[in-house]
């Protein structure tokens, strides 16, 4: 079994009578982007959408992205105001260098180490790198899937300025976020 395959999240967000996430921005994506000027953001593997909504009620242009169907039908019923499409982000190579931010908020992935620098592409020289996982703790079915920000932050290529790359207190309240947030350089 592939975990947190294209199945899996379909099923997950079906079985869901109306909504699977609490529909409030994730902590530290509104901690993060706080300082930003507004511009134009990619929020991928945005689920129900509430980061990409909460972006583009602070005056951002949203583009957002996930492989369910049922995930985006729910967020785009919720807001026309960003530009909901269907991919899936192991294979889908973003606009390059078309965002100031690129926030990638708790995709549990096997090959992450590939998707995040690929996401990297994607921000314009000055813009934000933002990935945001699960701190690796017991009693995730997945662990292995639970990136340390310091390991994440090795995938990327000199071109990066590293501004986090640790743990903060996070939307669970047993175990914190891995946070890893970079400034592309060139
Ligand atoms: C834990 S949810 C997080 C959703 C949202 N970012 C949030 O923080 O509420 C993970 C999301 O990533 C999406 N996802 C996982 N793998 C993906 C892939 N390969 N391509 C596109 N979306 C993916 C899932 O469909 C799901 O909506």
């Amino acid at each position: 079994m592939t975990p947190f395959d294209q199945e899996f999240w379909e099923d997950r967000y079906r079985s869901a009578h109306q909504h699977v996430w609490s529909g409030e921005p994730n902590r530290n994506l509104v901690t993060e982007v706080a300082g930003l000027r507004p511009g134009v953001a990619l929020d991928a593997g945005t689920g129900e959408g509430a980061d990409a909504i909460w972006l583009a009620s602070q005056g951002w242009q949203v583009k957002a992205v996930d492989f369910s169907a049922t995930a985006l039908e729910r967020a785009a019923a919720r807001s026309s105001e960003v530009d909901w499409e269907q991919a899936d982000l192991t294979t889908w190579t973003p606009e390059p260098a078309a965002y100031d931010l690129v926030s990638a908020q708790f995709i549990h992935l096997a090959g992450l180490s590939e998707v995040v620098p690929r996401l990297g592409t994607a921000v314009r020289p000055g813009g934000i790198l933002l990935v945001v996982g699960h701190q690796r703790a017991e009693g995730h079915p997945f662990p292995e899937l639970c990136y340390p920000a310091k390991e994440m932050a090795g995938w990327l290529d000199d071109g990066w300025e590293i501004l986090i790359a640790g743990t903060r207190p996070g939307r669970e309240p047993t175990r914190d976020d891995e946070v890893l947030k970079a400034r592309r350089l060139s």
